[in-house]
């Protein structure tokens, strides 16, 4: 049976969970894809078969909210955001909870101001082996509110064990995350590391591997992006490939596929087991099923969809990826971006800015389909709120609530 944690009733939603639970029960291995569907006559909502917090996400807030009830009186820090949602953020900062450090790294409050009995929580995403040192350093215990995802740690370990065997690691992540800064601190103890984002520079690396293109490039192709002291021409004979948790899995797949080949075509079939390592990928559960999930939806047809999502959640930005490729996809961080049925905010992840978009809504269809899923870090109460706001302008609220309740 699935751990049940202990988290803050106004991150719930009864209704959420009461589909949750309906479709958990029919079909426990998430073998059926196709989302739910609740039909309330103008409007359709398909609501993608996974989404909401993950594994990770659930254990992270209830070892914050627990950390805070046993400290009272104490000061109690975050290394940065715990999770990559506002809501959550926000409301550890308005119980007194102060951030160390922005997501992209900007120190807020020095570590040497940090004392014994000061309280930190480690985010997530985890952290650096350097900054669990510098904690230990101050006194503090970092592993006492240590919130890692365990599926973040069994991605250090892989890296960790792939070193020991004398591959290095080419980490498939965003350089400036907070993960995959983690996860590079973790390998490079045991091997020489590389980061890459995308198959164009998995194809750039992949040149490296075969040699065809001088070593001296690689130090500006991929500068910012390798360890101390990697050496192009003796580092890339053995590789093995790790990634970022929430990455797109399809990419990841086709990045490893690149290298693999790359590796093949220098030094051929019958030794490619001591040049590149299959690790498959190291995508966790939560990416994968709710990249899934978004593709059972996507399937069933649909008019628009709304993502629901911190906007520097990774992982709720390629489930925007994945739906904007199909129809037309609005990212929200919650239902007050729904500003009426003329107008929607949303943000615009290749940009980097939040945008207004007029005429969102499909008025001229007498049906809308109107596709629904949100990041694993986001509270199931938000997306709650962000049916009701549609059924709200749509003015179907009535049918909203029966609909739900013939869920059950
Ligand atoms: Fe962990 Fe995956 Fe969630 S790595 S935090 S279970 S998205």
């Amino acid at each position: 049976m699935a751990r049940e944690f202990e988290i803050p009733q106004f991150y719930l939603s009864s209704e959420i969970a009461q589909i949750k639970k309906r479709r958990n029960s029919e079909d426990p291995k998430k073998k059926d894809l196709t989302p739910t569907l609740l039909d309330l006559g103008r409007i359709r909502f398909r609501i993608a078969r996974h989404f909401g917090f993950c594994f990770g996400v659930q254990n992270a807030i209830e070892i914050a909210y627990k950390a805070l009830d046993e400290n009272p009186g104490r000061r109690i820090f975050l290394l940065s955001e715990m999770i990559h949602n506002p809501h959550v953020n926000e409301d550890l900062i308005s119980r007194g909870v102060k951030f160390l450090r922005t997501t992209e790294g900007e120190q807020l409050i020095p570590l040497e101001s940090l004392k014994s009995d000061d309280v930190v929580i480690v985010p997530a995403f985890g952290t650096t082996l350097e900054l669990f040192a510098a904690l230990s350093q101050q006194g503090i215990n970092p592993y006492k509110y240590n919130t890692t995802c365990p599926f973040v740690e069994k991605v250090w370990t892989r890296a960790e064990q792939l070193g020991v065997k004398g591959y290095s690691i080419v980490v498939h992540g965003k350089l400036n995350h907070e993960e995959t800064k983690a996860t590079v601190s973790h390998a490079n103890a045991k091997a020489p590391t590389i980061v890459i984002r995308d198959l164009e520079m998995a194809h750039l690396l992949g040149q490296y591997i075969k040699q065809e293109l001088p070593p001296d490039s690689f130090y500006q192709d991929f500068k910012g992006r390798f360890s101390e002291g990697f050496d192009p021409l003796r580092d890339l004979q053995r590789i093995g490939v790790v990634n970022q948790t929430t990455m797109l899995a399809t990419e990841t797949w086709e990045i490893a596929e690149i290298l693999k080949k790359a590796s093949l075509e220098k030094y051929g079939e019958i030794n490619i087991g001591n040049h590149f390592a299959d690790t498959r990928d190291t995508l966790c559960y939560a990416t994968s099923e709710n990249q899934r999930s978004v593709v059972g939806m996507l399937e069933s047809g649909g008019d628009i969809a709304i993502i629901v999502g911190g906007y520097n959640s990774s992982n709720t930005s390629h489930l925007v990826e994945l739906c904007e490729h199909k129809v037309p996809s609005f990212h929200i961080k919650d239902a007050a971006e729904i500003l009426d049925i003329n107008k929607i905010r949303h943000f615009d992840y290749k940009n980097s800015v939040v945008s207004e978009t007029a005429n969102w809504f499909p008025k001229s269809k007498p049906v809308v389909d109107i596709l629904i899923t949100a990041g694993a870090s986001c509270p199931d109460a938000l997306v709650d709120q962000v049916l009701k706001k549609v059924a709200q302008i749509t003015e179907v609220e009535e049918q909203l609530n029966s609909a739900i309740t013939s869920v059950n």
